[in-house]
């Protein structure tokens, strides 16, 4: 069996090597469930949700998710010991297969209040907080931390041997700074030096929108796994036709196909969030209708429309325009 085809333990949980990484306000649950159309064994991680809303939120929202979303990651962002123990303990009562902190995120609202990246600037708050998380999650699931090459100084090395100390399972990072962002060169030999510092397995994540990709990432850093992140932006077939490209395969999708899942993901929308599931759909809309003739125009039309039916009418057009016509393939 080729490394590729090989399985990866986290703790306790076994997956593929490559996974969906968290996109908050785009792999939701809707998506999760159309990426499992095509990638029905890979993992799958929950945008970022702080302990005090998990804790807290009447409608219990944050946990919402169907069984076909499994193996489901959920990922937790905290500055604070109060309410982690009853958020943690919702979350596996709820049946997440596994619990991320979110040591990452790079936007000033998250980081402001302690959370996300600016975690890796106060190494004892960090430190604190992994103990707690794998006190109170006491060995039900595996416990995974997401991390970026630093805050404003990189310091990634050094934050992946406090957390294999502290008990963290896998570590997953994103080898850019805060102020990189997501655009800015990654630090691939960062990568490369956290794998020889630690054993515990190491997940890459950035920029991985093809197969040469992942190959390029673990041949410069030896990273365990891979995660999809952008690339899966209104495309749920994406990780299958980086997965398929792994074992030799080539996976095509039609631009009726594509328009088939822009009509199944709008209705799986208003279905989850009600009449106003039209807005967030507009998100994931450009991929979708990126092979159709004038795309411009189209994606224009298709945002400015006001109502769920209006959209919904728009698409069915397409569809038929695209089942007489010979479709192209992306
Ligand atoms: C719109 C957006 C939302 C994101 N939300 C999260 C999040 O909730 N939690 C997290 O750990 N990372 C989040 N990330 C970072 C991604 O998980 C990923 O590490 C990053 O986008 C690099 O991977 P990519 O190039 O494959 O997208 C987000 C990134 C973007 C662009």
């Amino acid at each position: 069996m080729s490394f590729w085809q090989e399985n990866l333990s986290i703790g306790k949980l076994i997956v593929p090597r490559f996974m969906a990484a968290p996109l908050d306000g785009i792999t939701d649950s809707p998506l999760r469930q159309l990426i499992r159309d095509f990638s029905p064994t890979e993992l799958l991680m929950t945008e970022m949700r702080h302990v005090s809303c998990v804790s807290n939120e009447k409608d219990q929202r944050s946990l919402k998710y169907r069984p076909v979303e499994h193996p489901l990651s959920f990922q937790f962002s905290a500055n604070r010991e109060q309410f982690l123990q009853e958020a943690v303990d919702k979350v596996i009562e709820r049946g997440f297969l596994m619990i991320n902190l979110n040591s990452g995120c790079p936007a000033p609202v998250v980081t402001r209040s302690g959370s996300g990246s600016a975690l890796m600037a106060d190494l004892p708050k960090l430190e604190m907080l992994i103990k707690l998380f794998v006190k109170a999650i006491d060995g039900r699931v595996p416990f995974t931390l997401k991390i970026r090459a630093g805050y404003k100084q990189k310091n990634a090395v050094e934050v992946a041997k406090l957390a294999e100390a502290s008990g963290v399972d896998c570590l997953m990072i994103h080898p850019r700074t805060q102020p990189e962002g997501f655009t800015s060169r990654l630090d691939y030999a960062i990568v490369a030096e956290i794998k020889k510092a630690i054993k515990i397995p190491v997940v890459f994540s950035g920029n991985i929108n093809k197969f040469e990709t992942a190959q390029k990432v673990y041949d410069l850093t030896g990273s365990d796994g891979f995660m999809i992140g952008r690339a899966l932006w209104g495309a749920p077939w994406k990780m299958r036709e980086i997965t398929d490209a792994a074992q030799g395969k080539t996976f095509n999708i039609s631009t009726l196909e594509t328009l088939e899942y822009a009509l199944k993901h709008l209705d799986i929308n208003l279905l989850e969030f009600g009449p106003r599931g039209f807005i967030p759909f507009k998100k994931q809309l450009p991929q979708y209708i990126r092979g159709v003739n004038n795309a411009a125009v189209w994606r224009g039309t298709l945002l400015r429309t006001q109502t769920a039916e209006e959209m919904r009418e728009h698409i069915v057009r397409l569809i038929d325009e695209h089942r007489t016509a010979p479709c192209a393939t992306l």
